[in-house]
């Protein structure tokens, strides 16, 4: 594959008068595991929002296999950019998303929550979704599982339900929104095996996590968020083991403080 798979130029995104961040500039490569670090309110997951919008970012471009996403539109001086809403839909399901709350629908099956996107928004009938939809979840080691309903899962359950879920729909990207961090520490290590063997499968991703040694060991390139935009950016290596810049070090010192 020639190009990026997702690049951003100088994307920004501000709420009111405060800036989140501003000249986000990013080349994700087919098979890159991009980790997001930074602290609380660093603007991650604002981030991981813009790129598949559920959040309008405010300057600059998202662009996704080379095509760039909404209108450029010139108006009164300046550049608007507009977004038609099926676009980003279509969008939306080349750019999976798992969030930390697994926002899974209570009242629908394990299954029928698999099933939902494939039957609502790709038009696929049941019998066809179904299938597709079971292999997913036998992916993740959950088959048994699919008749179940969500309260009846633990948390580690749900949330790799909610990855079979963005699995089924086909991404070319796949983020994740600190997939573990709702999560009780002794379900964490199934989360992360799930997330793991994507890897190896060669999927594209970008993972916002607290987990620096998850993170070390499966991403092939770690930003850090810091300042209102990319701080600090290098393989694992550089980043988390010999960052350059004050407020990485001070960062990565925090979370080794208490390991062993
Ligand atoms: N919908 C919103 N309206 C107003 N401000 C927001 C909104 N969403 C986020 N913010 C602000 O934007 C900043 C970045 O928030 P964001 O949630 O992206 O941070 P984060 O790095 O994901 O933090 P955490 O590690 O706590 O999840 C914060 O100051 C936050 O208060
Ligand atoms: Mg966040």
């Amino acid at each position: 594959m020639a190009g990026p798979v997702l690049s951003l130029k100088g994307l920004g995104k501000r709420f009111g008068a405060s800036p989140v961040f501003s000249g986000v500039d990013l080349d994700v490569a087919s098979g890159d595991r991009i980790a997001i670090i930074g602290a609380s309110g660093s603007g991650k997951s604002t981030l991981l929002r813009c790129i598949n919008f559920l959040e309008r970012p405010d300057e600059g471009r998202v662009i996704l296999g080379g095509e760039p996403v909404g209108e450029a539109r010139q108006r009164g001086g300046g550049t608007e950019m507009r977004y038609d809403e099926r676009a980003l839909n279509r969008l939306r399901q080349r750019v999976g998303m798992v969030f930390q709350q697994f926002n899974l629908f209570p009242h629908m099956t394990v299954i029928a929550n698999v099933m939902e996107g494939l039957v609502t928004v790709k038009r696929i009938a049941r019998d066809e979704a179904r299938p597709k939809a079971l292999a997913e979840l036998a992916r993740v080691g959950l088959a048994d599982k699919a008749e179940a309903y969500p309260a009846h899962l633990s948390g580690g359950q749900k949330q790799r339900v909610a990855i079979a879920r963005a699995l089924a729909m086909e991404p070319e990207i796949l983020l994740f929104d600190e997939p573990t961090s709702a999560l009780d520490p002794a379900l964490v290590g199934e989360v992360l095996n799930t997330i793991q063997s994507l890897a190896e499968d060669g999927r594209t991703m970008l993972l916002v996590t607290h987990e620096i040694g998850f993170a070390y060991h499966m991403a092939t390139r770690v930003i850090f968020l810091a300042e209102g935009g990319i701080y600090e950016q290098g393989t694992p290596d550089e980043v988390l083991k010999a960052p350059r810049r004050p407020l990485t070090q001070a960062f990565i010192a925090g979370h080794r403080r208490f390991n062993f």
